[in-house]
């Protein structure tokens, strides 16, 4: 059960920390994981928080990403180091944990993972992955499918989502972070089985 005093708090704080452009955005996030959730039969709440909550560390220096991530023990690569915005998802678990006390793991992770994805991750994971990237504000090329296959399946949608911005990536020339192609062959790997999300 997620109380309504911690979904007001995470909002003020997404609010303290983030631009209009991106409080807009983050708010229309926490709507479509709340709209994703209820149709996929996960706790609209807990989808709720977990969007409120996702970006909170999207405008912190990189300097500053590097070293908290350094400082929590995170896993920073070659890849983190060249581009240090992918910590911003666990920056805000982080944040979230100690400012906010979230302490509901998969909302955590759900909140880590929305960047490039986790191979294993959970439905409440999946929700704010595709809700990240169908909200109404966004306009990249396939949004309108992953707007039709979201309600269906929110692996296949993940899926869509990551084979969209992998091949984006690739045609300017920058590789996808390995995280990203490791989750895209989990969910291909998979066999869709009855009750998954
Ligand atoms: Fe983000
Ligand atoms: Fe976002």
């Amino acid at each position: 059960m997620i109380d309504d005093a911690l979904l007001d708090d995470a909002e003020s704080y997404a609010r303290e920390r983030l631009s209009d452009k991106r409080y807009a955005h983050t708010l229309r996030v926490a709507e479509a994981a709340e709209r994703l959730a209820k149709l996929h039969g996960l706790d609209p709440e807990r989808a709720r928080l977990a969007g409120l909550l996702h970006d909170t560390a999207r405008e912190v220096g990189k300097e500053e990403l590097l070293r908290v991530a350094e400082e929590d023990g995170l896993p920073v690569g070659d890849f983190e180091r060249e581009r240090p915005i992918l910590l911003h998802g666990p920056v805000a678990a982080k944040l979230s944990r100690e400012d906010l006390r979230v302490e509901d793991g998969e909302i955590l992770d759900a909140v880590r993972a929305h960047t490039t994805g986790e191979p294993g991750m959970g439905p409440l994971a999946l929700a704010l992955f595709v809700a990240d990237k169908i909200e109404p504000g966004r306009e990249q090329s396939g949004v309108e499918d992953l707007r039709e296959l979201a309600p269906a399946s929110l692996h296949r949608a993940a899926r869509a989502a990551l084979e969209d911005s992998i091949s984006y990536n690739e045609r300017r020339d920058r590789p996808a972070h390995p995280k990203s192609r490791q989750t895209l062959e989990w969910l291909a790997s998979g066999d869709e089985r009855p009750g998954e999300v």
